[in-house]
């Protein structure tokens, strides 16, 4: 059997070095197909190298453009790789627009397609993910999905045949990879703050860098929230807060990789992002988490106040700081025997 995996920005490459390694232990011959979607060192070959996520089969090289031009390269790129490889599976996840073309291709030439993260709604279809998701759900022989909220969601829109309620992929990768990281990544080697003195930040969600008043906004807050902040900063961010007059508490670093977010997450007083997977991570390693957007599809995370939707405005992102979490964080992602990861793999070989 030939497992066709397809990646192309950051947070699948974390998604797919769990499933990658369960595919090994299975022994099972998966190649990766790498859409170029994210294409800078510190964006992309960083986790390939940390991760230990086998070199990929193909890269398609796509770059960036507009939605539309990219996805179509990305989907003629697909097409012609599939003509001669003839996977048996495809397997995407998450919700960019890599995991829509490969979802559309996939689906037309004839190939069972696995989707892992299905069923995640915003019910905000501003969002160009919102889109990749209802579709490429629509079109999936396998959901694997992270919590039983997103079950819940599918069968709402009437689909329930290959629906698996999987666990979260993400909770392994943090367990995983978060005992490696408080080996290998002490605080002192990526910054000069002390353990619990600043929060950390990340904003790259076009609704959020597209939006000058939200992106002022934003930026606004995090200069006044009374520490100092660490901005790891997507390039696409870096574009276009370049006219914005930051406060000095604001300290903007270069992408960084995934052992060293979990550090930073760890050491952090909190955590503040409009990304799906910080928000998770931040609350699985018991940080409290105010959210730059005006839904979340991790409706568990809010429980206790754990995760608090503060939109962009800088009240509301002040008032959420201000205020601690109660009780003890929630727990969500389990998978319901073992891992996610190793779940996934025994489903698509059975
Ligand atoms: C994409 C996903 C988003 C996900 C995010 C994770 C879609 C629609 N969006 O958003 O859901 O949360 O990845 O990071 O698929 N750029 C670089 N170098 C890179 C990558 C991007 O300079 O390595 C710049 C380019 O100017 C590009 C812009 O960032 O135009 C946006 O990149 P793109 O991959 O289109 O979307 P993301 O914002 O990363």
């Amino acid at each position: 059997m030939i497992i066709s995996t397809v990646v192309g920005a950051r947070p699948q490459f974390i998604k797919a070095a769990v499933v990658s390694h369960a595919f090994a232990r299975a022994g099972v011959t998966e190649r990766i197909v790498h859409t170029g979607q994210h294409y800078d060192a510190d964006m992309s070959d960083v986790f390939f190298g940390e991760l230990g996520i086998p070199h990929p089969a193909h890269n398609l090289d796509v770059g960036s453009g507009s939605h539309a031009s990219q996805t179509a390269a990305m989907m003629t790129g697909l097409e012609s790789v599939w003509q001669s490889e003839q996977p048996d599976i495809v397997l995407v996840y998450g919700d960019t627009n890599s995991t829509l073309a490969a979802a559309m291709v996939a689906s037309k030439m004839g190939i069972r397609l696995a989707h892992v993260e299905a069923g995640l709604r915003s019910f905000n279809r501003n969002m160009p993910e919102e889109i990749n998701r209802i579709v490429t759900d629509r079109l999936s022989d396998w959901l694997f999905c992270p919590t039983q909220t997103a079950v819940d969601h599918l069968a709402t829109e009437g689909m329930t045949e290959g629906v698996v309620m999987s666990g979260d992929v993400m909770l392994d990768a943090t367990r995983f990879f978060a005992k490696r990281a408080a080996e290998q990544r002490p605080l002192e080697q990526l910054t000069d703050q002390e353990s619990g003195s600043y929060f950390l930040a990340t904003v790259h969600r076009a609704e959020n860098t597209d939006d000058p008043v939200r992106l002022r906004g934003i930026f606004d807050a995090l200069g006044r929230v009374g520490n100092p902040v660490l901005l790891p900063m997507h390039p696409r961010t870096r574009k276009l807060v370049e006219g914005l007059d930051l406060a000095p508490s604001i300290r903007i670093l270069t992408p960084v990789s995934y052992l060293s977010m979990l550090t930073l997450i760890s050491h952090s007083r909190g955590v503040l992002t409009d990304s799906g997977g910080l928000q998770k991570e931040t609350i699985w390693l018991g940080k409290p988490c105010v959210t730059l957007r005006d839904e979340t599809e991790w409706t568990e995370t809010l429980e206790g106040g754990w995760n608090q939707l503060a939109g962009a405005s800088p009240k509301a992102v002040l008032d959420a700081v201000s205020r601690s979490p109660a009780g003890p964080p929630p727990a969500f992602g389990e998978a319901p025997r073992g891992t996610a990861s190793d779940g996934i793999v025994r489903t698509l070989l059975a």
